[in-house]
């Protein structure tokens, strides 16, 4: 009887559907408010498609946990979901494992989206997936307790240390991607790199051992940055930011219309947006994010799979992302619109410069992996079980053996 249970279930799973309307899925992230937009255009993509439904799985928030739930249905050959929602990191991977298809057939008109956005999603010369909306990390400061965003990171440190409340500088600090970001923006704003253009491992330079010990220091030394949010994702570090206890934050865009709904937000009209400080020599930078739609490779209907997706990074769809859940357009042109001139929580031109010059983490099949160790590393490196530098040697130390395993070190290229 054991044994008949699954078959029993998918029975019963697949009588639940009706049979007369053929129906495509599609896996989507639901943080913020973007569960609620999803439905709301699902819904105006039915009505234009009469007689077709789509399906939405939803799936985590983390990061890494719905790169683990794609990987296992993907590697699974399931033919569902037909439409996926990846991560800008993980479109080489799946691309290089035959997960999902190349769109080239569909003719795609790649060049109306950021081009840095076109590259992630590109493997061995051919398109992937497209641009359905970009992240960039930026700085959230209070407007009500200081007339400017500080200027480097010395003085946010400074600034966020003072007690409070509102106190502290919140960001991402888990051991999950969200921590490579942060830890990226730091990285660029002491002027390192996790790998040269060559593709060499050059996260054990000077810079980056600078960078991780003013995260480390801000925390342990400072008291700028409360150690909580060593187990904090987005939403931890939002909440606390929204709820007036923190004085700075580092994060999305999708925080903005969250934090500036007075039936939610302690902080509503209290605040503002700005890119990322640097330390004297570095550079400011906002970790280049977002998400992108691709195609089953298994998906027994492809063609309206790309209809869905040609659809949702159509510009009204864009734009009312933009207005609803904060998110910025991944077509430049939409920059210059009106709507989102009047949707974005800092001006459009400048909006548009932090999103072009965002850095983008390393475009490589072994992304997951390499970040996974980097993880690790900083991680141990912030809770005091091992110096930045020592850190930072062994994560690199790894990450080199990594690349030469997979013949993607230097030369092997990407
Ligand atoms: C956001 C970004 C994504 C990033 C993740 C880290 O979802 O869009 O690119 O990897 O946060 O938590």
């Amino acid at each position: 009887m054991r044994g008949l249970l699954p078959l029993l279930l998918l029975a019963l799973s697949a009588c639940a559907r009706p049979s007369a309307a053929p129906a495509l899925t599609l896996a989507t992230s639901a943080v913020g408010r973007e569960g609620a937009l999803v439905q709301a255009q699902l819904a105006r993509f039915e009505a234009a498609h009469p007689g077709l439904r789509v399906e939405l799985r939803s799936t985590p928030d983390e990061a890494d946990t719905r790169h683990q739930l794609f990987v296992h249905w993907l590697n699974a050959h399931a033919s569902e979901p037909d439409v996926l929602q990846l991560d800008v990191i993980w479109t080489p991977e799946f691309a290089a494992a035959g997960w999902i298809l190349p769109l080239d057939r569909f003719e795609p008109e790649a060049g109306a989206f950021l081009p840095a956005a076109v590259e992630a999603n590109t493997w061995r010369g051919q398109l992937f997936a497209l641009p359905w909306f970009v992240d960039v990390g930026m700085l959230y400061w209070r407007t009500d307790l200081a007339a400017r965003p500080p200027d480097d990171l010395a003085t946010l440190a400074a600034e966020a240390a003072q007690p409070g409340p509102p106190s502290g500088f919140v960001w991402q600090g888990a051991r999950y991607e969200g921590l490579v970001t942060v830890f990226l923006e730091h990285l660029g704003g002491f002027g390192g790199r996790i790998l040269d253009d060559g593709g060499r491992v050059v996260v054990d330079r000077e810079p980056a051992v600078r960078a991780l010990e003013y995260m480390r220091d801000s925390i342990h030394v400072q008291r700028a940055v409360p150690a909580d949010v060593l187990s904090w994702q987005e939403e931890h570090a939002r909440f606390a930011f929204q709820n007036g206890s923190a004085r700075f934050m580092r994060n999305w865009p999708y925080a903005v219309p969250l934090l500036s709904d007075p039936a939610q937000s302690k902080v509503a009209g209290r605040f503002g947006v700005a890119p990322m400080p640097a330390a004297p020599g570095g550079t400011s930078t906002a970790a280049l994010g977002g998400s992108q739609l691709a195609i089953n490779a298994r998906s027994d209907q492809p063609e309206l799979a790309y209809a869905l997706i040609q659809f949702l990074v159509a510009p009204a769809q864009m734009i009312e992302r933009a207005q609803v859940a904060g998110q910025y357009p991944s077509r430049p042109s939409l920059y210059d619109d009106a709507a989102i001139r009047a949707a974005l929580a800092i001006p459009a031109v400048e909006a548009r410069a932090i999103v072009e010059r965002a850095v983008a983490r390393p475009a490589t099949p072994v992304y997951s992996e390499l970040s996974s160790i980097l993880q690790v590393h900083l991680h141990r490196a912030l809770t005091r079980q091992a110096e930045p530098r020592a850190a930072l040697g062994t994560a690199a130390v790894e990450m080199r053996a990594l690349l030469s395993r997979s013949g993607l070190d230097a030369e092997g290229g990407w």
